[in-house]
């Protein structure tokens, strides 16, 4: 039996709520096979700054230390309630990036799914879908201007100033690189490279290197694409795309863009992958206007699960067979009311209710043991 110590970082907002359903589904798959979860709850963000006075306390350092993988609900509070804390207190800048930093977690993979079935909540025409939508956006995670030498202060002609940096050094850019031909092959073989070489030098050195590392993947056709430029076909023909790779910032951009095709953040997970360390969370934000009220999704969550499960553990089919699960519940007409309207069609259930469920179509799907 394989065992797998997960440290459960709630968060903030909708975090909590969202969470309870995620480990209905991985008690569940502990049920199906023959795997063994430790779950271990552990504060993080601006609820733990309240609790503990730091949204990132040493006790969740030595947790996610120890852990095979990190489950991580979403952080932050509403901009009046941010203020409340110390600006390098705020959960962003001292919880989220301090655990990318300590974990080394590059490579940032968020899947821009649309089957046909959920193809109700995306705004674009039907003929633009087409099949559906099925992008991987790679975005690189630990480097460029969120985590540059930042400046502030008063310059000669007594203005205030700022001075953000941007830098990548090839090796950063390197392996992100590999991580998205290597995804490229297992999929369809078209990579776009999103940049902006026209304007910054940073793009042309992601450049240069992209064209070395693709030597070694003659088979993937690289397509390489302005990053304003990629804004706007992945409205107007977001069919082109497979895996797409780019840098940090412009990673943060497009993967909300993603979320907007999609119809929602809320159908957004994602995984963040390190050398030795991986951890998990929805895309989206805490979503302090809806916390607490049992309306949101736990789409994003479950779905960081299913990738926990492929990306961690190797439990490929059991990973595909939780994205079915939610498939089937969506296919049948539940939604939750952070998602749709009510209105002819809709079957609208609450958070737990949308999990139960989640649960009870797993429960049908066979288990393939390897
Ligand atoms: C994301 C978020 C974070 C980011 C914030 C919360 C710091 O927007 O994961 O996309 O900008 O990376
Ligand atoms: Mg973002």
């Amino acid at each position: 039996m394989s065992k797998y110590k997960i440290a459960l970082l709630d968060g903030d907002g909708i975090g909590p709520e969202i969470m309870v359903e995620a480990v209905k589904v991985l008690r569940l798959v502990e049920q199906r096979n023959d795997v063994e979860f430790d779950l271990i709850h552990t504060p993080f963000g601006a609820s733990a700054y309240f609790e503990c006075g730091d949204p990132f306390p040493e006790q969740t350092k030595a947790v996610c230390d120890e852990a095979d993988a990190i489950l991580k609900g979403p952080i932050g509070l509403n901009h009046e309630d941010s203020k409340k804390i110390p600006v390098d207190k705020q959960p962003e800048r001292g919880a989220l990036l301090p655990l990318r930093r300590r974990y080394n977690t590059y490579a940032n993979f968020r899947p821009v799914f649309l089957p046909q079935g959920l193809a109700h909540f995306s705004p674009l025409k039907k003929e633009i879908i087409g099949d559906g939508i099925d992008i991987m956006i790679i975005r690189e995670l630990v480097g460029g201007l969120y985590f540059g030498e930042k400046e502030t202060g008063v310059n000669a002609d007594g203005l205030r100033y700022v001075k953000e940096t941007l830098e990548y050094d090839e090796e950063q850019i390197r392996r992100i690189a590999k991580v998205a031909f290597d995804t490229s092959m297992k999929r369809k073989k078209v990579l776009h490279n999103i940049h902006k070489s026209n304007v910054l030098k940073s793009s042309v050195l992601w450049n240069e290197i992209m064209d070395e590392v693709g030597k070694d993947y003659p088979e993937v056709k690289v397509v390489n694409i302005l990053v304003d430029a990629a804004a706007t076909y992945l409205c107007l023909n977001p069919g082109q795309f497979d895996v797409m790779v780019m840098e940090n910032m412009f990673g943060d951009i497009l993967s909300d863009q993603g979320g907007g095709i999609l119809g929602s953040l809320g159908l957004m997970p994602s995984a963040c992958l390190g050398d030795d360390k991986a951890y998990y969370e929805p895309s989206h934000g805490s979503a302090p206007d809806i916390a607490g009220k049992n309306i949101a999704n736990p789409y994003s969550m479950i779905g960081s699960v299913a990738m926990m499960l492929e990306m961690s553990f190797g439990m490929d089919q059991e990973a595909k067979n939780v994205w079915h699960a939610m498939q089937s519940v969506f296919a049948q007409g539940f939604s939750t009311p952070d998602l749709s309207k009510p209105g002819a069609g809709v079957k609208m259930i609450d958070t737990q209710s949308f999990g139960d469920l989640v649960v009870e179509e797993l429960k049908k799907l066979p288990v393939v043991t390897k």
